[in-house]
């Protein structure tokens, strides 16, 4: 599969989300919205509504990361709102199967995120329900965090189980994705990649996508 580039507007200014999302048009493939309600993580950031609007605005499809304590109850409205891919989380999901389900059926990529500690292997039987697996290499709630090196083994492990299992699931990696970071994310077997602070703490935003692709690609 083809690398893909996902920027996580996260570390973008809150008060210009659609002028952000234009920095990245045309270079990313999906622009990556962190969803987080105070509860599953330790903090707040944005809901239903503003992806609604960003929805209008931006060309580039929505991947949306749902940082919350009930995605089975929200997540079917982020994929019927018009988002491409919604990610539920493992910790938080209590009907893992129905609310993935509920998200293919609404018309997007189902997610399935696992936090750094969460194991790959107990989650095997699931593959068939998932577009995309995310393997989270911080833990969740922040952008600008240490890449966490003790996850590369599960990202491995994943990617084996994505090729014993012979379906098409991309492979995503969020947190503290760099250049010095990246190309190991890609030999480990990553295919998706999130970058938050790497693209918007960046002076040229579609440069730092482009030379992530370039790393991953190589
Ligand atoms: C963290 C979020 C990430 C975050 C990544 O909980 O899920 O998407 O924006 O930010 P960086 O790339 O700065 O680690
Ligand atoms: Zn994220």
């Amino acid at each position: 599969m083809a690398v893909q580039i996902s920027p996580s507007i996260l570390s973008a200014d809150f008060s210009r989300l659609a002028d952000e999302a234009t920095r990245v048009e045309g270079v990313a493939d999906w622009l990556h919205v962190d969803v987080m309600d105070n509860h599953f993580v330790p903090n707040l950031t944005l809901g239903l509504p503003i992806v609604e609007s960003l929805l209008k605005t931006t060309s580039l499809p929505i991947d949306c990361h749902l940082m919350i304590e009930s995605p089975d109850r929200w997540a079917p409205s982020y994929a019927e709102a018009g988002a491409g891919s919604v990610t539920i989380h493992a910790e938080a999901a209590k009907a893992p199967v129905r609310t993935l389900r509920a998200i293919r059926s609404a018309g997007a990529r189902s997610g399935f995120a696992l936090n750094p500690a969460t194991p790959v292997d107990y989650y095997e039987d699931l593959l068939p329900e998932i577009d995309m697996l995310l393997v989270m290499t911080v833990e969740p709630g922040f952008g600008g965090q240490k890449f966490l090196d003790v996850v590369l083994p599960k990202l491995s492990r994943a990617r084996a189980l994505i090729e014993k299992y012979g379906g098409e699931v991309w492979l995503q990696v969020d947190g503290g994705v760099s250049a010095e970071t990246i190309e190991r994310c890609a030999e480990a077997g990553a295919d998706v990649f999130v970058a938050g602070s790497a693209v918007y703490g960046a002076e040229d935003a579609a440069k730092a996508v482009r030379d992530l692709r370039a790393l991953a690609a190589a």
